[in-house]
């Protein structure tokens, strides 16, 4: 028998299962089956942010609910009706001090002088040089910025890439990983130092030869293993300044490695991944999926976090893949959507306590004709739900005008 619970009402011997749930539309739901040997096992669960549970009482161990006298007060009928109350919880947004449209504009300047700070990093990377301050100056900004408003550089890390690559890739991982460490609640100096990790975890392809960054081919063998050692090239060039925080080591060192051992340059797996650096790997991931390349077109932002979710629990750790998709959003800012009622619209803020609900500005009603602009708060209005996401080329809708950056 199924029963719905808290997590702070597991106690040792309780046999947790999988309901198969839809983790997007129950986010605060914990589904790793397991037996409960212990409080701390509680409390770690609760530390990853995790509110409820579903328990299978007849595999509990020696009849726990009996003994433990559950049936009254912490259990609910599998329905939860109790558990929407979860609005709180250690893996808030973190708050919001201006709006999308004030901080816009602040956004598009500092990611402009971000990608020419990762440009000139590169440059000096390449003499094997690195220049920390400079980096450190630009983290600071760019915390700054998610600080008021994180959906400002989200949405610019997707809709702007009139640069190379390999310089907005670097933004787009150090905004990433610092946007993650704000929405767990990490100081300030905790957020600047996963920020720096990503801006420079890819520093050692400066001294790759720029046809091999630029192939459009498959790499061969050689290439390839050329390739995989620009991990500890970053190391020696990090190297080469005092006071450069171990994050960033870390972050350089795991980003290619994967949970299930597959990765490189050494092949670790499992625990012997740090948590930064298998977000790195993640967020690494997620920004080549849905950026352009020389030999692919970019990949839409739920589409390329879809295809993240599938290599859950094997090149992804799951609790931090499940984590990072609830800050990045289902459908993160930008996103062209059609309503199952056949409206059309942007997505204009992501709901981390409910990914599969964001504020939505509706732009075209069902029969295609312009409306007047109108932002809806999908988790709050319950005026429909999203049915698909739409290109945007292919939508009539451009998102990047509708919330005011062009
Ligand atoms: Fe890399």
């Amino acid at each position: 028998m199924l029963r719905n619970m808290y997590v702070k009402d597991l106690k040792p011997g309780m046999r947790v299962v999988d309901p198969g749930i839809d983790w997007r539309t129950r986010p605060y739901l914990y589904a790793s089956e397991r037996f409960i040997d212990s409080e701390n096992t509680v409390q770690q669960i609760l530390a990853q942010g995790y509110r409820e549970v579903y328990v299978d009482l007849a595999l509990s161990e020696a009849n726990i609910a009996k003994r433990y006298g559950l049936a009254a007060d912490c259990l609910t009928e599998p329905s939860a009706s109790r558990i929407p109350a979860i609005r709180s919880g250690s893996r808030q947004a973190p708050s919001r001090r201006a709006t999308l449209r004030e901080e816009l504009p602040h956004a598009v300047r500092l990611h402009d002088e971000a990608v020419d700070c990762a440009r000139r990093l590169m440059h000096f990377a390449g003499k094997g040089r690195l220049c920390k301050d400079m980096a450190e100056e630009m983290i600071g900004k760019l915390t700054d910025s998610l600080e008021r408003n994180p959906d400002a550089l989200f949405c610019l890390s997707f809709m702007r890439c009139h640069a190379p690559y390999v310089y907005t890739h670097c933004v787009n991982v150090a905004v990433l990983l610092a946007a993650f460490s704000l929405g767990a609640g990490s100081d300030k100096s905790r957020v600047m130092a996963y920020g720096l990790a990503g801006l420079l975890c890819d520093l050692g392809k400066a001294m790759l030869p720029v046809s091999l960054l630029s192939a459009r081919r498959k790499l061969t063998d050689a290439e390839q293993a050329l390739m995989r050692r620009h991990p500890m090239i970053v190391c020696e060039i990090l190297s080469s300044s005092s006071g450069v925080c171990a994050e960033a080591f870390t972050a350089a060192l795991e980003h290619h490695e994967r949970y299930d051992g597959s990765g490189y340059p050494h092949g670790l797996s499992g625990d012997d991944l740090s948590e930064l650096g298998q977000l790195a790997g993640i967020a690494d991931s997620y920004d080549a999926m849905s950026s352009s390349r020389p030999f692919k077109s970019a990949a839409p932002p739920h589409k390329a976090l879809a295809m993240l979710y599938h290599m859950r629990g094997k090149a992804f750790h799951s609790l931090l893949l499940e984590r990072f998709v609830r800050m990045a959003g289902v459908y993160p800012v930008g996103s062209v959507v059609e309503l199952t009622d056949g409206y059309r619209g942007v997505v204009s803020a992501v709901n981390p306590e409910n990914p599969a609900k964001p504020s939505v500005t509706l732009v075209l009603d069902p029969q295609g004709r312009s409306m007047r602009l109108h932002e809806f708060d999908l988790a709050r209005d319950a005026v429909a739900d999203i049915s698909r996401c739409i290109p945007a080329e292919l939508s009539g809708i451009d998102p990047a005008f509708i919330l005011g950056l062009a």
